[in-house]
């Protein structure tokens, strides 16, 4: 993305597959220096972190029930390569950016809900989750690089979010914005990006099914490198508006500019539908590549969704709602 483009890099990361490891090793460690040698705070200090990191308090609400409505028809992408293949600009401008997305600390997380509301609040993520009931969706996901992947995600849809927070009926969208803290996120000391990533879209486009809160996929609580603890997905809009590691959602009145948008308004604008007629400044849309097979499919209009998305632009200037 973005004026300097580089090559997509399919280097994959070293495996991931050592949180088990770690927590094994801390474990043996704690016990070799034997419980007299630690004050009863430090303990449960140890204790307390050692479950911050290795068990995540919500891995018992997965695999959440599959809602039937959002099946697909190309087979899922297999988790390993849509877990080493990614865009999270907090943690480097490549693809490869699995392993420096650990640092992001998760533990605790809340999210503040403000702007026109009946009733401001920040919620902790672990309460925010069990307000909703979760169900689990088979997605299509496409960039603006055409490339797409189909993941199935857990989660809830924006809408009972929205409900929750009781809009005035002057908010008119709803802006999102992720966390800024440069000394987990080293990407964000980049002064070529304005931080923290924003992103918005309509009240009417948030009340629609499709819009989902992810907390989850492949049935367990979300990787950090997909935008945990919990990320936007709309699959009918290109990948850049589904905004990750979300802290901050504000009902507001006048458009949000996300961070893509203002960086490089004639590529990246504020709607975003996708659609296989109109190109990218710099590229076709009119096929993508799936990623776990490298074959060209011919991309759909509103990726796939016009049944359920298309009413929300009727009579709309259709020149600018796919940019
Ligand atoms: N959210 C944040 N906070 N930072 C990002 O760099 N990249 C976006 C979007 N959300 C991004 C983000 C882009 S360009 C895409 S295509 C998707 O996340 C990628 O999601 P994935 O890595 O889970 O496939």
């Amino acid at each position: 993305m973005v004026a300097i483009h580089r090559r997509p890099s399919w280097a994959i990361a070293e495996s991931l597959a050592t949180p088990e490891a770690a927590y094994l090793n801390r474990r043996s460690l704690l016990q070799a220096m034997g419980i007299g040698a630690l004050s009863a705070a430090g303990l449960a200090g140890a204790a307390r972190s050692a479950r911050a990191e290795d068990a995540d308090p919500t891995a018992d609400l997965y695999p959440a029930k599959k809602n039937d409505a959002y099946t697909l028809d190309r087979p899922l992408t297999p988790e390993e390569i849509n877990a080493h293949y990614n865009n999270f600009y907090e943690y480097g401008t490549q693809k490869d950016v699995a392993e420096a997305a650990q640092q992001l600390v998760i533990r605790p997380w809340e999210i503040a809900i403000d702007g026109l509301v009946e009733q401001p609040m920040t919620l902790a993520f672990d309460d925010l989750v069990r307000k909703i009931p979760l169900e689990s969706r088979l997605y299509r996901h496409r960039c603006v690089e055409a490339w797409s992947m189909t993941i199935p995600w857990a989660g809830f849809p924006l809408k009972a979010l929205v409900a929750m927070a009781k809009p005035l009926g002057s908010a008119k969208f709803v802006r999102f914005e992720t966390f800024l803290d440069p000394s987990m996120a080293p990407g964000q000391n980049s002064f070529l990006y304005p931080w923290p990533y924003v992103e918005g879209v309509t009240i009417e486009e948030a009340a629609n099914d499709l819009a989902f809160i992810a907390t989850g996929a492949y049935d367990k609580p979300i990787a950090k490198q997909h935008g945990a603890p919990l990320r936007l997905h709309l699959p009918w809009k290109y990948g850049f508006k589904s905004i990750k590691s979300i802290r901050r959602i504000s009902f507001v009145e006048e458009r949000p500019v996300g961070l893509w948008e203002a960086i490089q308004p004639s590529e990246y604008g504020f709607w975003a539908n996708v659609n296989p007629e109109v190109p990218h400044p710099r590229w076709s849309q009119a096929t993508e590549r799936v990623l776990h097979t490298g074959e060209r499919v011919p991309t759909l209009l509103f990726n796939g969704y016009a049944d359920q998305v298309a009413g929300l632009y009727a009579g709309m200037d259709s020149a600018s709602l796919y940019m």
